[in-house]
């Protein structure tokens, strides 16, 4: 299998909102089902278009032979949380344990230092095991539980909150 990660473009956006579709549909780990994200695909190309234009923040994708298979993203905060940000990271079902996702972290963390990011901060299911593996392989460590962070077909879901101290 041959893995390419990249940075996303503008024109990736039709393929990223089918791609987020199918993830949808393949785990309830999500904050999204099969429905995917409530955008269509001019919008989802001129929110990529801003996200190019600035440096902090980065989305990469994962491609098999022209198909997305994972995705990861660094979501810098503003002003006095600027040191902080936000992860996000999914790899399509039928490539999971591959390492795919532990490349995607990789790239992803070595983006927050080169922008002096200090805390890396997510929110996991408490029971996502394989995810909550992955994380705290590369030292994230949980810092919270949050009952009920998320509703899925109207079951409160606990979360885990965790970070990486950079
Ligand atoms: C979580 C996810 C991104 C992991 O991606 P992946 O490509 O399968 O990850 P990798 O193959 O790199 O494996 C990473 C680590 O996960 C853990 N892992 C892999 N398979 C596992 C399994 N069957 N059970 C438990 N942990 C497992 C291991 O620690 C592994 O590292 P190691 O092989 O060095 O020991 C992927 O499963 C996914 O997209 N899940 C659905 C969406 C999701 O849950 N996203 C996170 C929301 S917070």
């Amino acid at each position: 299998m041959s893995v390419t990660i990249e940075k996303v473009r503008p024109e990736d956006a039709a393929a990223l909102l089918d791609y987020l579709r199918q993830i949808g549909g393949e785990s309830d780990n999500l904050t999204f089902g099969a429905e995917g994200l409530p955008v269509t695909v001019e919008e989802e190309e001129a929110f990529l278009q801003k996200q190019a234009a600035q440096t902090r923040g980065v989305m990469l994708l994962a491609w098999e032979d022209g198909e997305i298979v994972g995705d990861g993203h660094i979501e810098p905060f503003s002003r006095r949380m600027s040191h902080r940000a936000g992860l996000g990271i999914t790899v399509r079902k039928r490539a999971w344990g591959l390492g795919i996702g532990t490349a995607i972290m990789e790239r992803l963390i070595a983006h927050a230092r080169e922008h002096r990011v200090e805390i890396i901060e997510l929110q996991v299911r408490s029971d996502n095991v394989r995810a909550i593996r992955l994380y705290e392989k590369f030292g994230f460590v949980k810092i919270g539980h949050y009952p009920g962070f998320l509703k899925v077909n109207g079951v409160d879901v606990d979360c885990d909150l965790m970070n990486l101290y950079l």
